[in-house]
């Protein structure tokens, strides 16, 4: 497959994708990307340019994975019939009406001889749906919160009075609801928009250390652990330009929280699936325990943008008698058991340790080591990698990502942790390459021959 092609797409087609253009607005600011997706198959997208070549076709192989979300790649038979499947069968009750969908795919997971008995023990654990990981997020944020209280009395639990801080970490992200901006330490993210108060006589306050420190860590328990009242961490760092923790890092985590008695909470939603492993809080093999796990993007196989809350049982959120409309409905219920299913039939986990050692391996020798005034460093783990920008390639970021869409790749970047307290040093953007579980070994090397490509043809026209 060559990257360039014929023009395919007709004159009205393209008039409306300019209008969609202008009519639609989304958080990335800047200018919009100059390409539009017309089809896809697989981690194959067929575009179109709308800038110089109007209209030309372009072939791209997708190493962003749909943003971490589409495992499987577009237009999966195991997800086509579990769709049509559903759709046609399943009904479409909500979160107070129980359903053979819901109920089949929760006794697959959590049941006595359950998938994820190992990290989840039956009856231990309750969990929930909904519509995307912030939401997701946001409900765990709720549940903390809600910890603090009696909900008959509507006061503070005896002892819960002084809880009143949460733990985060440098460069974290979480979503976009507003509860969570007090967990994204960038200014930029948060100035000026309103999170829960942190004044209010209810209100938490929040406080960043350097995520992977483990002296920080320990210090900071050390002088705060009676305040404290939970800890949301990503397992990997996403948006702060994929951060691994060194290892023991989760495990001391979660023995700190559980020897003073604070919540744990893993935000799982960008690395589930993605670490080698269903779930990347683990450590030599051995699930670390949370009392909160919210895993998302994956979870909805690209075609259904969906999370799920796993909390212990003894976490509850007030009785209100109000329904959540996209609760663990039957036909996301019907997709999830479905493409997880596929997931471990045809051992795509394992499949996943295969492209990590291809992308580990290909991406510091072809990229990093190649192009040192553009890379300057690789990092990942199963499907998660990031090639960290120089300062001067990270000033020219746009132009990177069009280069490499022209040479036949689509990448994302991440914004990086920027500047880290304690000394560390600072994280420039990351380019986040993160694709499908379903991309074969030789769809890896031609990702990165185009990668190598692209940046030729970026560091040409410097
Ligand atoms: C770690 C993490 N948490 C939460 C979110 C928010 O998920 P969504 O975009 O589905 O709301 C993301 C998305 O990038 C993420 O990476």
């Amino acid at each position: 497959m060559s990257p360039t092609g014929q023009r395919t797409i007709s004159g009205s087609n393209l008039h409306d994708i300019l209008l969609s253009q202008e009519t639609h607005f989304n958080h990335y600011g800047g200018k919009p990307l100059p390409f539009a997706c017309v089809r896809g198959h697989g981690i194959e997208i067929e575009a179109v340019r709308l800038t110089a070549g109007m209209g030309e076709s372009l072939h791209l192989l997708d190493a962003s994975g749909g943003y971490g979300s589409a495992c499987l790649g577009a237009g999966h038979e195991v997800v086509r019939r579990a769709l049509e499947r559903s759709t046609t069968e399943s009904g479409y009750v909500t979160d107070e009406f129980a359903s053979l969908e819901r109920a089949r795919l929760l006794a697959w997971l959590f049941g006595e001889d359950g998938l994820w008995r190992d990290h989840f023990p039956a009856g231990e654990y309750h969990v929930a749906g909904r519509n995307s990981g912030s939401e997701g997020v946001e409900l765990a944020l709720r549940l903390v919160l809600e910890s603090r209280f009696d909900h008959r009395r509507l006061r503070y639990r005896p002892g819960m009075e002084e809880r009143n801080t949460i733990l985060a970490f440098e460069g974290a992200w979480h979503g976009w609801t507003s509860g969570l901006l007090p967990l994204l330490n960038r200014r930029h993210y948060t100035m000026g928009l309103p999170g829960p108060a942190p004044l209010d006589q209810y209100g938490v306050r929040v406080d960043h250390i350097p995520f992977g420190d483990l002296t920080a860590l320990r210090d900071y328990f050390a002088a705060n652990a009676g305040r404290l009242l939970a800890v949301f961490t990503e397992p990997v760092q996403g948006d702060a330009g994929i951060l691994l923790p060194p290892p023991g890092y989760l495990r001391t985590l979660a023995d700190l929280c559980a020897a003073k008695g604070v919540l744990f909470v893993a935000d799982e939603v960008l690395t589930f699936a993605k670490s080698g492993a269903m779930f990347a809080t683990r450590d030599e093999g051995a699930p670390v325990p949370t009392d909160i796990t919210v895993i998302g993007k994956s979870l909805g196989m690209g075609v259904l943008s969906t999370s799920m809350v796993i909390a212990r049982r003894g976490l509850r959120v007030r009785q209100t008698g109000a329904v959540a409309t996209s609760d663990l409905r039957p036909i996301t219920c019907a997709v999830v058991h479905e493409g997880l299913r596929h997931i471990v039939t045809a051992d795509l986990i394992g499949h996943s340790r295969e492209l990590d050692a291809r992308l580990s391996a290909g991406l510091r020798a072809e990229l990093a080591e190649r192009f040192p005034d553009t890379y300057t460093e690789c990092r990942g783990v199963g499907v998660l990698h990031g090639v960290e920008l120089s300062a001067a390639a990270a000033s020219r970021a746009p132009a990177l990502r069009e280069c490499l869409a022209s040479a036949g790749v689509y990448v994302e970047f991440m914004a990086g942790a920027g500047r880290r307290s304690g000394g560390l040093r600072y994280i420039h953007p990351t380019m986040r390459i993160a694709p499908p579980l379903i991309t074969t070994l030789d769809q890896v090397d031609e990702i990165i021959s185009r990668l190598v490509e692209g940046t030729r043809l970026f560091e040409k026209s410097s």
